[in-house]
């Protein structure tokens, strides 16, 4: 049986994918759009595995043994003779949907088609293949070698043994999987889009400060990080638009973004990447 991993798209997401395939012992390829960004890719993985070097972690046989296994490149045929391929490019649609239907003419029946999307339906997606029944979601976290969660989302069509499979996959990563129905948000961003927009509504409404919330749930829910600070690292304009998908999926009021998101993304207050959010950045 093949011992290789494919993964689609070499950015945060898919070099934390390919890296947790290639600690687990698998063959990774990582395929992006233009050389520059597999290099970056790589570059990314590289730099996390050496850190652990540097921390006595990983050996650096170990280390050379990883990287022999990695190979980057720009062309989707390499997919062919997969044992699966992990799809994590820009949430859209339709872009999905051309590389599922690439991946189902190239890759043999039994070969599993996963997508790390985080809002969109793996149903949908499964609808540009002839096989939707190998068709999954594996909903990764970040940063994916450090976040311990996979939720396996099953498409209305998704096969039994490909479910086991995927699990068991996910688990060899070292990840915990749990199953998941084909519904907006999962279970995770189902939950983290209420408490978003709860503290947003919050705040906007002058009811409590970015510094009561999160000292609310750190100290009162044992929370080891509040929701405003969870949103800075996120990214206020990734979870307004989170919001907005869901609100626009599920019509629930609950989901109707508070009108501070659009306030802080019109200022940039993106959170640590643009500086400020719910709190100040240094640089
Ligand atoms: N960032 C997160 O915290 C997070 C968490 C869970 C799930 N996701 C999901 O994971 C997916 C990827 O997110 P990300 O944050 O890694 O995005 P990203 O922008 O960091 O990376 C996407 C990569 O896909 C590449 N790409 C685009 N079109 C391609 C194509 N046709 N072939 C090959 N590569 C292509 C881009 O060049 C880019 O390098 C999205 O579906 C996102 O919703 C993201």
């Amino acid at each position: 049986m093949s011992n290789i991993i494919t993964v689609i798209g070499a950015g945060t997401m898919g070099s934390g994918i390919a890296q947790v395939a290639l600690e687990a012992g698998f063959q990774v390829n990582l395929i992006d759009t233009k050389e520059e960004l597999v290099q970056r890719g790589a570059g990314n993985i590289r730099r996390f595995l050496s850190r652990k070097v540097t921390k006595g972690k990983l050996t650096q046989d170990t280390y050379d043994d990883i990287l022999s296994r990695f190979a980057g490149m720009t062309d989707i045929g390499a997919a062919k003779g997969s044992i699966m391929v992990v799809e994590a490019v820009f949430e859209k649609i339709e872009l999905k949907h051309e590389i599922f239907e690439k991946l189902d003419t190239l890759c043999a029946t039994d070969v599993i088609l996963a997508s790390n999307t985080s809002t969109l339906s793996i149903t949908e997606i499964a609808k540009a293949t002839k096989n939707p029944q190998r068709v999954i979601g594996t909903h990764y976290f970040s940063p994916v070698p450090v976040m311990k969660l996979v939720e396996v989302i099953r498409g209305k069509e998704t096969s039994d043994p490909i479910t086991e499979k995927t699990a068991d996959i996910c688990a060899k990563f070292g990840k915990t999987p749990i199953i998941v129905k084909d519904i907006p948000g999962f279970i995770v961003n189902r939950f983290l889009c209420l408490l978003y927009n709860e503290a947003a509504n919050m705040i906007d409404r002058g009811i409590a400060s970015p510094q009561d919330i999160d000292a609310a749930l750190k100290l009162g829910c044992n929370w080891p990080m509040g929701v405003c600070e969870i949103m800075d690292l996120a990214g206020v304009d990734v979870c307004g638009l989170a919001m907005e998908a869901m609100y626009n999926m599920t019509g629930e009021e609950r989901y109707n973004p508070s009108p501070l998101f659009g306030k802080m993304m019109s200022e940039n207050s993106l959170g640590r990447k643009t500086g400020k959010g719910f709190y100040p950045y240094e640089s």
